[in-house]
């Protein structure tokens, strides 16, 4: 494959790429970029965190599941591109030299990682640090030297030449297999039915990076514009399948606050950017974080196969484990949430707070009228082979008083709405008690009688 992109501010054309190599390993081994490192290989420690920055803003991606298809026409900044060359040397990033000042490294590896995580949020105007940095694992510095090296720097400004404004990005090269719009994704994807399809490659990455998968034919979704669109109506809120859990969290803070909290949670700030909401559903994945919460707040998927679209209820799109709707050379297209008051309360247990994977997710949209449960809608990831509605729970309560009387009476409709199974991530019995809990939970919390209330940032 044919790419051309910005590195650290260059031009860089390169007439035959494997469009799966990865971009750390691309720049490590044949760029001699050797500041960007390799620590997991799949996602979780940030060594490798790079920016990556086109029309739709910066952001920090990790590098070791960016695959070199995905860069066509963007900006690439690594670490070696953060300090600026003056005549005198090297002036620092301010990132950088705050680093130094609040003795934020000491072995360094990780270090690299941080400084692009940083040097991209002090760009971006993020402060939230703790979110930021939640995707790179320091074993031996401790955070609160860089979180005050961080601190530090934000108070400093960006230095000029640093980042998207002043750069002109490269026109992306003409590639069947890097469609630019939905239309062209379906023609192509109907001709090579067989193609493995690759939006942000937060899950097909690892197949690549840890099962040594040849994924060819493949198809990038990166570059399909229309897949990007946020379409809100009084009615409902439509986001493309390529829109990423960044963008996704971000939109949910105004529309439904727990969602967005949930997201926050979502893998890490790096994960977020790369990956996507129509990903996270097409996986089919049982503990997948989004599908539970959209089944709760009744989407729907549009789904398209050459020019014929189709629209069904996101909770009939998973039909078994590993099964969806969905036939060769068919796509996820958009996501629909219909315009609601919000009751919806999602809740994920899993063992760290950030970066990891739920046992069990909860959501709940109760909606009570005159202290009368009139609908509700409610679903689970990690309780079966898909994300699942609880409608043995929902008929024990609707039409019933919203009372602690109701929820307890409802309690083992559970276990006959799921028969969990036992992983390395929680037992059965586990599984069933902490879906009920959470049903009491959602009780507790809309009563305010919650013995720790979750704080929604807004
Ligand atoms: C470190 C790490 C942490 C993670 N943490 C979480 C977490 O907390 N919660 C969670 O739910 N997930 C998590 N994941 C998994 C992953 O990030 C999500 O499943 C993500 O949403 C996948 O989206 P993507 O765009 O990266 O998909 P990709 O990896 O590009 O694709 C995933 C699958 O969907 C298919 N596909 C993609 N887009 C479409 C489309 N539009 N139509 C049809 N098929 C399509 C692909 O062919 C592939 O089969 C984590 C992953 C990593 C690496
Ligand atoms: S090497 Fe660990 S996230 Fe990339
Ligand atoms: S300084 Fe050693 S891992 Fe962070």
């Amino acid at each position: 494959m044919e790419i051309t992109f910005l590195l650290n501010g260059e031009s860089v054309h390169v007439s035959e790429v494997n469009p799966t190599q990865s971009a750390l390993d691309w720049l490590r081994e044949t760029q001699e970029l050797t500041g960007t490192k390799e620590g997991c290989n799949e996602g979780d420690c940030g060594a490798c965190t790079i920016m990556i920055a086109d029309e739709a803003g910066a952001r920090a991606v990790n590098a070791c599941i960016l695959f070199m298809g995905q860069l066509d026409g963007k900006s690439l900044t690594t670490v070696e591109g953060v300090a600026r060359k003056t005549d005198d040397g090297l002036a620092l990033h301010p990132v950088q030299t705050a680093m130094i000042e609040e003795h934020g490294s000491q072995c360094g590896f990780c270090t690299p990682g941080i400084v692009m995580s940083l040097a991209t949020s002090h760009l971006t105007g993020d402060r939230n640090h703790d979110d930021i940095l939640a995707g790179n694992l320091c074993r031996c510095t401790g955070y609160a030297p860089i979180i005050r090296a961080a601190e530090k720097a934000w108070k400093m400004p960006i230095p000029d030449g640093f980042g998207v404004p002043n750069i002109c990005l490269p026109e992306a090269t003409v590639d069947a297999r890097r469609p630019d719009s939905s239309d062209a994704l379906a023609a192509t994807y109907l001709a090579t039915p067989d193609a493995t399809l690759i939006a942000g490659a937060t899950d097909v990455g690892l197949w690549a990076t840890k099962q040594l998968r040849d994924l060819d034919p493949v198809i990038f979704l990166s570059g399909v514009k229309d897949l990007q669109n946020i379409d809100i109506t009084d009615d409902a809120i439509t986001l493309g399948a390529g829109v990423s859990l960044e963008r996704t969290r971000k939109l949910m803070t105004d529309h439904h606050p727990h969602f967005a909290e949930m997201l926050r949670r979502f893998a890490s700030t790096q994960v977020r950017n790369a990956a996507t909401l129509g990903g996270n559903i097409a996986n089919g994945s049982p503990i997948g974080d989004a599908p539970p919460p959209l089944i709760a707040l009744g989407a729907d998927i549009t789904l398209r196969h050459g020019d014929t679209r189709r629209t069904i209820a996101l909770e009939d799109f998973f039909i078994a484990y590993g099964k969806q709707d969905r036939v060769a050379g068919e796509f996820v297209e958009s996501i629909t949430i219909p315009r609601a008051v919000d009751n919806l309360r999602v809740y994920k247990l899993s063992k760290r707070f950030d970066q990891d994977i739920s046992a069990v997710l909860g959501a709940f949209n109760i909606v009570v009228e005159e202290g009368v449960i009139t609908n509700s809608r409610i679903a689970f990831g990690g309780m079966a082979g898909t994300p699942k509605r609880a409608r043995t729970v929902e008929a024990a309560l609707t039409g019933q008083p919203w009372s602690r009387d109701t929820i307890m009476a409802a309690l083992p409709a559970f276990a006959t709405d799921y028969t969990p199974m036992s992983d390395m991530r929680a037992s059965a019995a586990y599984r069933l008690k902490a879906a009920q809990n959470m049903l009491i939970r959602a009780f507790e919390d809309s009563q305010g009688t919650a013995t720790n209330v979750l704080e929604v940032s807004s």
